[in-house]
């Protein structure tokens, strides 16, 4: 059976959905690993290395995807009409796709995998639970990119993070303020008490408070009454009424005022990101200050940043890198190629080394977008193809 694993055409885009220690797993597994000259090149993953590893490296895209059984992409592959080469026209009938594919908010591209056959798992669906934990790339992925929020924070800072005393005078630990202490915020909190910070953050979670204190973090309460239903059976958090809005406002701005970084990470499942940062807070933070915004690609926590910009308004920096995964791409990459393999591993038959999908699996149904000519998930308005009888292929 096939794997094959091409080069990402996303702009921005430098990571690669396999590293020469999940090929080697693979090959272990009994896979044909194809890999695309190159694919590598973005994570300092070499084709030397992924040969060493056990794959056959191919000398172009068309090549690695032909007759490929299963794909392995970072993100959705490109189509004609983007620009792009039609990677979907070089697999085949049947091919099962996995990666990051944004399928809810590019639904024809869903009706597309459909229409060509592919089986298409979107691994940004999988359900957060315990058994998934190895798999999820929401999870991975946001780790490295809290980390790499607070050095990017740093690097546009013109002062130190940690508190220094020398003979030139005493300089004053940097204070960071995170929004939102999830998967990300949490290792923001982290990295910026390990640069010395004193950080704060804030969550409308109330479950979080501990969390963020254990990483010796301040918790900042809104309204610890309003918080009890802020939080969805599956951990995510809901969109907050008006009036909490506006309280969550005064303490927040109130907050800024005195810190020197805001990392802004926070996030609700399918709806723009929430207003934190308004104009007129920016305008009462102390210039020098940077905001680095981790939502601006879902409109953003910040009313003033910009999507791939860095802009500065009242002497207050503000970041709005995209794709920050991409910029640690090495460690991503490896950790997404690993939650990959997990993923992957308990599709085939030990024994066999066959396909055998259990599409029951609340896993697989969790993330499963298109199978046999059909959009199959039901938050793309589809329902769950029936099992046919006796059916593991
Ligand atoms: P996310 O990326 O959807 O959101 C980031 C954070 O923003 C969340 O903590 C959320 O509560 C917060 N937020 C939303 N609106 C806000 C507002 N108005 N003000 C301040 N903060 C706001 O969340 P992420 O990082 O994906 O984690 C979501 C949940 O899933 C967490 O409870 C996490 O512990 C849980 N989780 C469970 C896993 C498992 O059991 N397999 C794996 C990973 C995460």
């Amino acid at each position: 059976m096939k794997i094959a694993v091409s080069r990402e055409r996303r702009a921005g885009e430098a990571r690669v959905a396999a590293s020469p220690d999940t090929v080697k797993k693979l090959v272990g597994l009994g896979f044909d690993v194809v890999i695309e000259s190159g694919a590598g090149d973005g994570a300092s993953f070499t084709d030397a290395a992924f040969a060493e590893a056990g794959a056959v490296i191919a000398a172009d895209e068309a090549q690695a995807l032909d007759g490929a059984d299963i794909v392995l992409k970072v993100q959705r592959p490109m189509t004609a009409a983007e620009g792009g080469p039609d990677e979907l026209a070089m697999m085949k009938p049947g091919t099962i796709l996995v990666g990051t594919l944004a399928a809810l908010s590019n639904r024809e591209q869903a009706e597309a995998w459909a229409k060509a056959g592919i089986t298409a798992f979107a691994l940004e669906l999988l359900p957060r639970i315990t058994r998934a934990q190895s798999m999820d790339v929401l999870s991975s992925q946001s780790s490295l990119a809290g980390y790499k929020a607070v050095l990017d924070a740093a690097q546009e800072f013109s002062r130190a993070f940690p508190m220094m005393m020398t003979a030139a005078g005493t300089i004053p630990p940097a204070r960071v303020f995170v929004l939102g202490a999830g998967v990300a915020g949490l290792q923001a909190i982290a990295t910026a008490r390990r640069l010395g910070a004193i950080v704060s953050a804030y969550d409308v979670r109330p479950a979080v408070k501990e969390q963020v204190e254990s990483l010796g973090g301040k918790f900042v309460q809104v309204d610890e009454a309003a918080t009890k239903d802020a939080e969805t059976a599956g951990g995510y958090a809901r969109e907050m009424g008006e009036e909490y809005q506006k309280r969550q406002a005064g303490v927040i701005h109130e907050t800024l005022k005195k810190q020197d970084i805001a990392i802004c990470t926070a996030l609700i499942p399918g709806r723009p990101a929430p207003v934190l940062i308004t104009d007129e807070m920016v305008a009462d933070m102390k210039p020098g200050s940077v905001i680095v915004d981790m939502a601006v690609e879902a409109g953003g926590n910040c009313t003033l940043s910009r999507p791939g910009e860095v802009v500065e308004a009242n002497g207050v920096r503000i970041v709005g890198h995209l794709n920050i995964p991409a910029r640690i791409a090495a460690d991503a990459s490896s950790m997404y190629a690993k939650n990959l393999l997990n993923f992957v591993a308990p599709l085939v038959d030990a024994e066999t080394k066959a396909l055998k999908i259990d599409w029951e699996d609340e896993i697989v149904r969790g993330c499963l977008v298109a199978r046999d000519g059909r959009v199959v998930h039901e938050r793309l308005g589809g329902a769950p193809a029936a099992p046919a009888e006796g059916k593991a292929d």
